[in-house]
């Protein structure tokens, strides 16, 4: 069963039409990669599936639960609980970290695990020094993000992604970012969670570690998905010619 399930995804800022039908589905353990060039709506995509932004048109299941779906062309979201328990599914890595400035990394991860989901204090801060330890920051545990360097503060947005135990985690250009010397950290722990079977979903302009890690890749432009299929057969053999300019073009930078 696809635990990601996307059909006929439109999204419009005002008169401006981002995504114009998007299909797309994922299965449980497989990680794809969301290639395109700046403005083709890859971010608004990863928004629109966790309510970020709302969509304009189509349907979206997550777990085989449906989030919003379009009825005589109206969209209607699941109710607002129901909604909330569905997008809690599903957790997000952002380019920038997004870390809480004014908590230490430990309270970063296990923040939202106690107050959003009430589970046991003592609980969430074992399984969140774990979560650090995978990432290989646990002597950073009591420290402030801004003493730390971005691809550390990226692994603790991870951590604090994965304390929330979501079946899927989403990925906005986790790297972007960073400084090149950084990145290698970030993209190992990504590659450890693809090991374990994460379902993953991630926008990234890391070609090399795409073909590496990833079942599945979709290339978007103009805001449609232009060309899908394995790793291999998109990035080594790709079909259409846009999808092999964006390639050649990624190759010479
Ligand atoms: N909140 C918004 N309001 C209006 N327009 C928006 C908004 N968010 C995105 N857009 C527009 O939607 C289009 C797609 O943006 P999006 O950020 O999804 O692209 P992207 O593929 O993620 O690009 P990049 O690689 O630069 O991150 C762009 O034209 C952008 O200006
Ligand atoms: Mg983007």
């Amino acid at each position: 069963m696809a635990i990601l399930e996307v059909c006929g995804l439109k999204k419009n800022f005002g008169s401006l039409k981002v995504l114009k039908g998007i299909d797309f589905q994922t299965e449980k353990g497989k990680v794809t990669s969301i290639l395109g060039p700046s403005g083709s709506g890859k971010s608004t995509f990863i928004r629109c599936l966790n309510r970020l932004e709302k969509i304009t048109e189509g349907t979206i299941r997550i777990d085989g639960e449906t989030l919003a779906d379009t009825v005589d062309g109206k969209v209607v979201y699941a109710p607002e609980k129901e909604a909330r328990r569905i997008c809690g599914k599903t957790g997000m890595v952002f380019q920038n970290f997004n870390l809480f400035p004014h908590m230490t990394v430990l309270e970063n991860v296990t923040a939202a695990p106690i107050s959003v989901q009430k589970r046991p204090a003592a609980e969430v801060e074992e399984t969140a020094m774990e979560l650090l330890k995978m990432v290989g920051l646990s002597e950073k545990a009591k420290q402030y993000p801004s003493s730390l360097s971005g691809g550390q503060q990226q692994r603790v947005a991870i951590a604090r992604a994965l304390a929330l135990k979501p079946e899927i985690l989403f990925f906005d250009e986790p790297t972007s970012a960073l400084d090149p010397e950084l990145t290698g950290e970030v993209l190992r722990v990504i590659r450890d969670l693809a090991a374990e079977r994460m379902t993953m979903l991630i926008v990234t302009h890391e070609i090399e570690f795409a073909l590496g890690v990833s079942d599945q890749v979709v290339f978007m432009d103009g805001g449609y998905i232009v060309e899908s299929g394995t790793a291999d057969a998109l990035i080594n053999h790709p079909k259409n010619e846009r999808t092999r300019a964006f390639l050649n073009r990624m190759h010479e930078v």
